[in-house]
């Protein structure tokens, strides 16, 4: 069974490869400009974002490119100055030889496609930011709920959580998540990849009563509740997630409790997505941001033959200029509502909703101190964890956003790891914590008992800042980290346009690297079998077989409300949506 201490490393959790027919190597990229001479029509690419998605999606085009012998020719616009996206490293101290995760921060070796990037690039591996004190406990804003030593012995862990909370519910629920998570990694598979409708392949893979239901209904469901749900779970799903079980749905819940032995690529996980770029040989315009997007030509709305025009804006001369190269295909690799582009009409044949997303603080600082055991109601520091997780307390209402952090008021804490002050040579620890709003000093004063000044909240390289103890670095960072995640049954799919398409639906699926990774690998394999005449990524029928190129016909769809409004649904409520040409599905009863 899976012990509490994997809590903190559940965020990417999420693959169980085992699938034999996952490790078929796809020939290795063709280096260079091996265009041959019996196709002349390649493919224009535009990729927009070089995050996990819009990386993953070049590296698999210019793969399945070179495998079934078609020309591909791939431009990657990307508005920020590094490839990653929120995937990305900060230097503690301001050294560079020193880095911590902002972002993205672990994945597991069952994330299959970054655990085989990561050994096809010979990059290494490391233990995640986590280990410098291996005791975590779970804070309610007025007790530690629950306390572990991860590293005292395997049977003592489990001893500990039994008596806690009995055996059969932490079993049912690692009983739930394995069958959940193997239910999702079909998805990889054929008949499910690639997949033209994420909507579609809940149904198939039976994974709507998951995605449809909050995490505590999905749970109940399946005979799990009380303080297992309320502390262990749900403390889980609120630092991998920054929600309450009460309002994010099964699914998600899922992933925050999903398998152990998380890890992270030395130096940074961006570097998964920097090689990912370099070996798709596309052209890589940095510090690119596009603002527009249109028809080539006036009159060309025929699907057919669409050819797209991109505009763009360097971030040196701000001048909004159009890009000399017309495209065949776009991939925006973003959520559309944060990209600032502006969509020619009639470019979208699906309507891109937008996606409530949490606005995450991320706080990253060092400091000689250790927490004071006054703040979590202790009598010494003996008992103290690095690693403080949090839960609604008694009176919380589970709510969302700030309300939504509880008494506690924040998410998580962790001691990160020891670094050594460059500046004085002393050693002290790296924190990183996860709230709904800005860190004040007051907060941080209780926190480690000590005077924490007005003023030590200073820019990131701000000199003075540097000066003042007891926060000797400080680096402060807001995200729209990913979508609040309510219940929902449909999801935007990923073909919005001809030969336009869309990674970001996946977030209200799974909002991780890998599930990115996956779409942009989804919309890759799609591009190149439209090149090849090949008809994929179709839908189950009713009996069960697959009718290959067969479009979902859903009226919330083709409307244009793909996953739309009509599919979120409130908490509590009852999910009423359901694509009208499927199989009946028996949704968890509620
Ligand atoms: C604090 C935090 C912790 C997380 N922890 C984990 C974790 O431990 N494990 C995990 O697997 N996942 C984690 N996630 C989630 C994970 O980071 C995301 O799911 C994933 O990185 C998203 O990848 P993406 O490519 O879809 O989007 P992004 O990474 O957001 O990439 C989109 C890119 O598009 C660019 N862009 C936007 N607009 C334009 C434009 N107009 N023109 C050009 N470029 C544009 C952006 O600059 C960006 O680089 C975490 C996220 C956050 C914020
Ligand atoms: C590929 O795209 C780049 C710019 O994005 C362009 O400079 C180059 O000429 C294109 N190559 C081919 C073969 O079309
Ligand atoms: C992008 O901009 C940054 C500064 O904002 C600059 O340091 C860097 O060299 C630029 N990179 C490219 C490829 O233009
Ligand atoms: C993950 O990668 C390692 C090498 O880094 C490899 O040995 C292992 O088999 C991979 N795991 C899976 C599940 O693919
Ligand atoms: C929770 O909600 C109830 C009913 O709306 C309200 O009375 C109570 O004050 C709320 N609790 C907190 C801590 O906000």
């Amino acid at each position: 069974m899976r012990l509490p201490c994997d809590l903190q490393s559940a965020a990417a959790a999420l693959l169980l490869f085992t699938s034999p027919a996952l490790a078929r190597r796809i020939p290795d990229v063709i280096e260079g400009d091996n265009l041959d001479d019996k196709d002349t029509s390649v493919r224009q690419v535009a990729i927009i974002g070089a995050g996990a998605a819009g990386s993953s999606a070049a590296y698999h085009l210019r793969k399945y490119a070179a495998q079934y012998n078609v020309n591909v020719n791939i431009t990657i616009f990307e508005k920020t100055d590094h490839i990653g996206g929120r995937t990305l490293t900060i230097n503690p101290y301001d050294d560079p030889s020193l880095r911590l995760e902002l972002g993205a921060s672990i994945f597991i070796e069952k994330n299959y496609i970054l655990n085989q990037s990561v050994e096809e690039f010979g990059l290494r591996k490391k233990d995640p930011d986590v280990g410098s004190d291996p005791k975590m406990g779970i804070w309610d804003g007025e007790k530690l709920v629950f306390e572990i030593d991860t590293s005292s012995s395997w049977i003592s862990q489990l001893w500990h959580i039994v008596w806690k909370y009995g055996i059969r519910t932490p079993k049912r629920t690692n009983d739930l998540v394995q069958e959940t998570v193997s239910k999702f990694l079909r998805m990889y598979e054929e008949p499910y990849f690639p997949f033209k409708s994420l909507t579609q392949r809940a149904y198939d893979l039976d994974l709507a009563p998951a995605t449809g239901a909050t995490g505590e209904e999905f749970l109940k469901a399946n005979n799990i509740y009380g303080a297992y749900a309320h502390d262990i779970v749900q403390a889980s799903t609120r630092v991998n997630y920054a929600t309450n079980i009460g309002r994010l749905h099964g699914l998600d819940t899922m992933v925050a409790m999903a398998p152990a032995g998380a890890t992270a690529v030395q130096g940074g996980n961006w570097q998964i997505f920097q090689k990912m770029v370099e070996r798709s040989g596309a052209t890589i315009m940095l510090n690119t941001s596009v603002s527009s997007i249109s028809f080539a030509k006036t009159g060309s709305e025929d699907t057919t033959s669409a050819r797209y025009r991109l505009r763009a804006i360097h971030s040196s001369s701000q001048e909004d200029t159009s890009y000399p190269v017309e495209f065949d295909n776009v991939i925006l690799a973003n959520p559309y509502q944060f990209s600032d582009i502006n969509i020619a009409d009639g470019v979208l044949e699906t309507h891109i909703d937008e996606i409530p997303y949490v606005r995450l603080h991320v706080t990253i600082f060092t400091s000689p101190f250790r927490y004071s055991p006054g703040f979590f109601g202790l009598e010494n520091s003996k008992a103290l964890p690095g690693t403080v997780l949090t839960t609604l307390g008694k009176t919380d209402n589970a709510t969302s956003g700030v309300a939504g952090a509880g008494s506690a008021g924040f998410f998580s804490i962790s001691m990160l790891r020891k670094l050594v002050n460059p500046k004085t040579q002393k050693e002290e620890y790296a924190y990183k914590i996860f709230s709904p709003e800005k860190v004040t000093p007051e907060f941080l004063s209780r926190l480690f008992g000590v005077k924490v000044p007005e003023t030590f909240i200073a820019e990131p390289n701000d000199q003075s800042s540097a000066e003042v103890s007891p926060i000797s670095w400080y680096y402060p960072h807001v995200f729209y980290s990913y979508p609040k995640a309510e219940p929902r049954v449909t999801f935007q799919d990923p073909i919005v346009g001809a030969g336009f398409y869309y990674t970001s639906g996946m977030e209200s699926f799974i909002s991780t690297m890998e599930t990115n990774a996956l779409m942009g690998k989804n919309v890759a394999r799609l591009i190149v079998d439209d090149m090849r005449g090949v008809e994929s990524g179709g839908v189950q029928s009713h009996d069960g077989s697959l009718a290959p190129g067969q479009q979902l016909k859903m009226t919330c769809d083709r409307a244009g409300r793909g996953a739309g409004k009509g599919g979120v649904r409130k908490a509590g409520e009852v999910p009423k949506t359901r694509p009208t040409e499927l199989p009946e599905m028996p949704l968890v009863d509620l």
